[in-house]
């Protein structure tokens, strides 16, 4: 098992295939946090790495009586409380009933055991056999109040990974505040780094941002309720000044929680950088009776010392491999068809049978029916809630349009937006109070919708029991779960004043309950997940639904750096991407439908167009394209990617995936602007077998592993004479090509 324990020093040391993670009980009972970093090998104690000083501290305030060393303001912690002699934010605050909100969680004991436990209504990683991974639980406990903290630790047997996470439960007899519980804070020795985060809004999300740490706080947060949001993933990482793709070392942070998140770094005086993690303290606040108890959100680090590449790939490893459930995690997904681009609200049963009847002939084999469906929505103003279908556009209800499809050789899929409630339907005229809003003042709208209280388990039921009857009246098996707006005027009719500051973490337990709920009920239905594209992109969504739409902006340009930031954390597998109209609807931009596909084939490929409006030559390359697709979707799925070069900083962009056994190679190489007379141009490829020999698309040399890898892929020249012909042009603006790297050997 990779933890060692000194009994006698009390000091733990954590392993995982290539970190250590150490921290050891101080003097006060409390957790001191000694090293995370590259994997060393195991020796009976660590102590002197405590950096206790020789003198008093100036300045600084001390814990006992008659000792004027003893002080945590120098300490590094592994869980620090509020109150007592460290003025940095503390993990944990607790106000308590006379008033005080000092806490000491002293350490009590620990349990080791295989495996990984589940967390109690809340999503995580897993392991499937015990053998995979082993638990630490420290087991905490502040007499005064009593009340016991378990930090849960997890480290994997073959994967760089450590997930942490946070259980309080109130053994006393007075009524506790949670107002602050982190479900991680590491203290790491220096600042020399830099923060990588991702960041953007609607329509632009998740695009890379790397910031110097300086002293103080830095941090990035949801204070939207119902989304982790596009403009802050729960994700951060640090990462030394030099490091880069495939150097130096990185941790990464990725919090697997879809509300009201902080991600956050604290320079102290001594340059110590503290690492926090955790559920939203703004406006949060969980009232803890005697007896109760709380679970908080996981934790996913990952440690790197090559780089963000392979930070990025233990990412997408574990979150494909043991994050995502059911039987689609293994499943070859669907190619799909989705109306919304093709006709928004405007659609009846001839108009969709059209465009699935194209769809079925160039190969496509899922239809889904986006927004529209259901009684009176023909825009976005009413009807939110009452999930009946509408008999003028879809006379034979959802079970016959299901059936046509079926009967192409399709399958069906359907769209919902569950957590919302339009004014202007049956469901509000019966339960108006059922919206989260406060009592005195009016409800601010977004997209025309409020959000249904979905802490409150009457309207949970009755959600599920409308979704439930629609699932099983027709041939459904596909879901996009839609969420369009954010929380505003934040309060409950079903809880009392005390504890209004639960509404938005109740929000989200309700909403993952429901989903553990329908998930189980479907397990062969193939759920994606949505949030007005990718305002939940996070890995909790990924528990329950193993695809999610990566962004409403379709435009293939836009979307290279989309799915680069995306990529940081995320795996193809997990990206839906389609090929849409142009001009494109959100930029009005003309690329080439080969660039569409370029691009969308570096995750899971739909189609979101008219196909009627194309011309033969157009359905022709899209027979094509979809073909190409299912010969490489396996590889797609479930290959190594890598990023060469970035569109944040490049007219061109490149990037791949390699089989495990890396005999199979997908690049993908993308200009956005020609440039004339430009230079020649190399691209270094990654991740092949150096000793193995490879064909290549549109060239007839065979090149070895070694040779790419380190003298590049010479591509064809662009114009550079002063005569133009065919070939001057090999990609063009908007351009692109994609080269399939195949072993002969
Ligand atoms: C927002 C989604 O991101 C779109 O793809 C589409 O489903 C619309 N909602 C429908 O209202």
């Amino acid at each position: 098992m990779p933890i060692f324990i000194n009994e006698y020093n009390k000091e733990f040391h954590l392993q995982s295939k290539g970190s250590s993670y150490i921290f050891k009980v101080l003097k006060n009972g409390q957790l001191g946090q000694l090293y995370y970093g590259k994997k060393i090998r195991h020796k009976d104690q660590f102590t002197y790495l405590l950096q206790i000083p020789n003198e008093p501290v100036g300045n600084a305030s001390f814990c006992y009586e008659d000792d004027n060393i003893f002080t945590l303001e120098v300490m590094k912690q592994e869980y620090p409380s509020y109150g007592t002699t460290d003025y940095r934010e503390p993990a944990i605050q607790v106000s308590q009933e006379n008033g005080s909100r000092i806490t000491d969680f002293k350490y009590k004991n620990y349990k080791l055991y295989k495996g990984k436990p589940k967390l109690k209504g809340l999503p995580a990683t897993y392991v499937e056999d015990e053998n995979e991974g082993s638990t630490l639980e420290i087991i905490l406990y502040d007499e005064v109040i009593d009340t016991e903290l378990r930090l849960i630790y997890s480290v994997f047997e073959n994967y760089n990974v450590i997930t942490r996470s946070v259980h309080i439960t109130n053994k006393g007899k007075q009524t506790l505040n949670i107002e602050r519980i982190m479900s991680m804070s590491i203290d790491l020795p220096d600042s020399s780094f830099e923060m990588v985060h991702l960041d953007g809004a609607w329509i632009r999300e998740r695009n890379i941002n790397t910031r110097t740490l300086k002293p103080g706080i830095q941090s990035v947060d949801s204070k939207r309720g119902t989304c982790s949001s596009s403009q802050h993933n729960p994700f951060i990482a640090l990462k030394r000044l030099e490091a880069n793709e495939d150097y130096g070392e990185v941790y990464g942070f990725s919090f697997v929680y879809s509300g009201n998140f902080v991600a956050q770094v604290e320079v102290d005086h001594y340059n110590t950088s503290r690492v926090q993690m955790g559920i939203n303290p703004f406006d949060f606040n969980w009232l803890l009776e005697p007896g109760q108890d709380f679970q908080t959100p996981e934790v996913v680090s990952v440690y790197s010392d090559n780089g963000l590449s392979e930070m990025s790939q233990t990412y997408h490893e574990i979150y494909r491999k043991r994050l995502v459930r059911g039987p689609w995690r293994d499943k070859e997904r669907p190619i799909l068809i989705n109306n919304w681009e093709a006709t928004y609200f405007d659609f009846n049963e001839e108009k969709i049978m059209k465009l699935a009847e194209k769809a079925r002939d160039v190969g496509i084999e899922l239809f889904v029916l986006d927004d529209g469906w259901f009684e009176g929505r023909n825009d976005d103003t009413s009807s939110l809630g009452d999930w009946f279908v509408d008999r003028s556009k879809l006379p034979n209800g959802l079970g016959g349009l299901g059936a046509k499809i079926e009967d192409l050789g399709m399958k069906f899929g359907i769209w919902f937006e569950p957590e919302m409630i339009s004014k202007r339907s049956r469901l509000y005229s019966q339960h108006p109070d059922w919206m989260i809003r406060v009592p005195d003042r009016s409800p601010s709208h977004g997209r025309n919708q409020y959000v249904l209280d979905f802490g409150r388990r009457e309207v949970k039921e009755e959600v599920y029991s409308m979704l439930r009857r629609v699932l099983l009246d027709a041939p459904i098996s596909y879901v996009k779960w839609d969420m369009n707006r954010n929380m505003t005027e934040i309060g409950s009719s079903g809880l009392p004043a005390q504890r209004q500051k639960e509404v938005s973490h109740r929000y989200i337990l309700g909403l993952y309950e429901i989903l553990e709920q329908l998930t189980s009920e479907f397990p062969n239905i193939l759920f994606e997940s949505c949030a007005s594209g990718g305002n939940r992109f996070d890995p909790a969504m990924l528990y329950y639904m193993p695809q999610t739409w990566a962004s409403d902006n379709t435009d293939a340009i836009e979307r290279l750096k989309i799915q680069c930031g995306t990529s940081m954390v995320y795996p193809l597998s997990s990206m839906a991407a389609h090929v849409s109209a142009v001009p494109n609807h959100q930029v009005r931009r003309t690329t080439p439908l080969e660039t569409r596909f370029a691009v969308s084939i570096f995750g899971m490929l739909g189609y979101e167009l008219d196909l009627n409006k194309l011309s033969e030559d157009e359905l022709r390359k899209i027979k094509d394209q979809v073909n190409i697709y299912k010969e490489y979707r396996g590889l797609i799925q479930n290959g190594r990617f890598y990023r060469l070069s970035s569109p944040y900083s490049s007219n061109r962009v490149t990037w791949m995936v390699v089989s495990e056994d890396r005999k199979e190679t997908i690049l993908g190489y993308y200009k956005i602007l020609s440039q004339p007379n430009p230079a020649f141009e190399r691209i270094k490829l990654k991740g092949l077998d150096t000793n193995q020999r490879y064909k290549i698309n549109g060239y007839d040399e065979v090149f070895n592993g070694d040779e790419l890898m380190n003298v590049g892929l010479l591509l064809e020249p662009e114009y550079m004479g002063t005569v133009f012909t065919e070939k001057s042009n090999y990609v063009g603006d908007f351009g692109s090509r994609i080269f399939n790297i195949k072993a002969i050997d």
